[in-house]
């Protein structure tokens, strides 16, 4: 279902590729790659979704990293043509005062929710947001009422939200032990969000599930991923035409970013939303430094309704574009960009869902399902642990020193 072109003729063996899955498969934390153990989950995860909705003008998700960036991207690319009374909101996933009196405010006097999903229970910029808004709900609906407005997505058993949630009867929902937070978004961790916005979180799985079907496509763009990093393209661009997927480009930067990026090895992944940053990046992406490749996502916009009016003159020189689509020449300027990009000796693979399917669940869960193979693959084929993220534990380290707590 997800085509992958590099649109010229590279001469490649996926062979490599594919010992490498065969080693993620055996990796301990592989749980994700098994989409039917994933819909397990989707009974209880409706069930808590239709409370919500019920209850709750607003849902305020409590996460950072992998506990918010997956269903923030299914999210800001379906939303609007979703339909829910509640709208998520986000928290915990910085340390911006000025961003938690934003929700605040949005909140106002409504009725909300919060899932505050955390898999080892003890970040400290979620842990902050959730004490902030757990006193809000306490204040508004009682220590019980708070209660049963307060769901919660962490590990099986330990980590201090475990612990808290267990003593004061939260809904709880498990991060499997064998998922890790950048892949975990066909768990609870993203399901429940993305059920509350009023988006098919079978149709979600689904597409996963299709994808799983056929990974030629995700070995290729390993493999030659792996050949341009050898040949000292050492920047990635994700490219899309379609502003509602600039959140996925954030997911896909985390997934490849902290998964490869270790031993000073790693391609270091950026993100482009075009046509807009053809008025900014595209010079440099066009004329600079040549040490970039592109990942164009291609996805074709089947809704779109809107076309250039007819007008008695043609004083804007648009007489041209008259009835033409506006997805026909975004269309356009998409095929531009690749031919001239290629041109200017930046190499651009294509990533193209079904003409059929659009933006829609099904394809991003495909999307997602393919990313995260090429992912964990390239990272093994590279030499390095795809579930781990060591590094991230430096700034911690010293910010809990500058803060005093104790320990440290
Ligand atoms: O991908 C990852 O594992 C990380 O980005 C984590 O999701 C992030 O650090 C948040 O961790 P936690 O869910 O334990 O609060």
């Amino acid at each position: 279902m997800i085509k992958f072109s590099a649109g010229e003729e590279f001469q490649i063996d996926v062979e490599p590729a594919k010992s490498a899955f065969l080693k993620v498969k055996e990796m301990e934390m592989s749980g994700w790659l098994d989409v039917a153990r994933l819909s397990g989950q989707v009974p209880e995860v409706l069930a808590a979704a239709e409370k919500i909705r019920s209850d709750s003008d607003f849902l305020v998700c409590i996460g950072i990293g992998g506990s918010y960036l997956g269903h923030k991207a299914v999210i800001d690319a379906l939303a609007a043509g979703a339909s829910s009374r509640t709208k998520v909101l986000y928290a915990g996933n910085s340390l911006s005062g000025f961003a938690l009196e934003k929700v605040i405010s949005e909140i106002g006097d409504s009725d909300f929710s919060i899932n505050v999903i955390s898999k080892s229970g003890t970040t400290t910029e979620p842990a902050v947001a959730f004490r902030i808004f757990k006193k809000m709900l306490i204040e508004k609906y009682g220590v019980e009422g708070a209660a049963r407005r307060i769901y919660a997505t962490t590990d099986a058993n330990s980590g201090a939200l475990h612990a808290e949630a267990v003593k004061n009867g939260y809904t709880r929902f498990v991060v499997p032990d064998d998922i890790g937070g950048r892949y975990s978004v066909l768990t609870a961790v993203g399901l429940l969000p993305i059920a509350v916005s009023g988006i098919d979180i079978q149709a979600l799985i689904r597409g996963a599930a299709e994808c799983s079907k056929d990974l030629d496509s995700a070995f290729a763009y390993a493999t030659l991923r792996a050949l341009l990093a050898s040949r000292d393209f050492d920047t990635e661009i994700l490219a899309s035409f379609e502003p509602r997927l600039a959140t996925f480009s954030e997911w896909w930067k985390q997934l490849f970013g902290e998964s490869e990026g270790k031993n000073g090895q790693g391609i270091f992944p950026a993100a482009v939303n075009y046509t807009t940053d053809l008025h900014s990046l595209g010079q440099y992406l066009q004329d600079g430094r040549r040490n970039i490749f592109e990942t164009m996502l291609i996805v074709p916009d089947t809704k779109c309704k809107i076309q250039v009016p007819e007008m008695d003159t043609d004083v804007d020189g648009l007489k041209y574009l008259e009835g033409k689509s506006l997805a026909f020449i975004n269309e356009k300027a998409q095929e531009a960009t690749v031919e001239a990009h290629r041109a200017g000796g930046i190499p651009v693979f294509e990533i193209l869902a079904p003409a059929s399917m659009g933006l829609a669940a099904e394809t991003l869960g495909g999307l997602i399902y393919f990313f995260e193979v090429a992912c964990a693959v390239s990272a093994v084929m590279q030499g390095v642990n795809p579930f781990d993220q060591p590094g991230v534990e430096s700034y911690k380290k010293n910010m809990f020193r500058l803060l005093g707590k104790p320990g440290f």
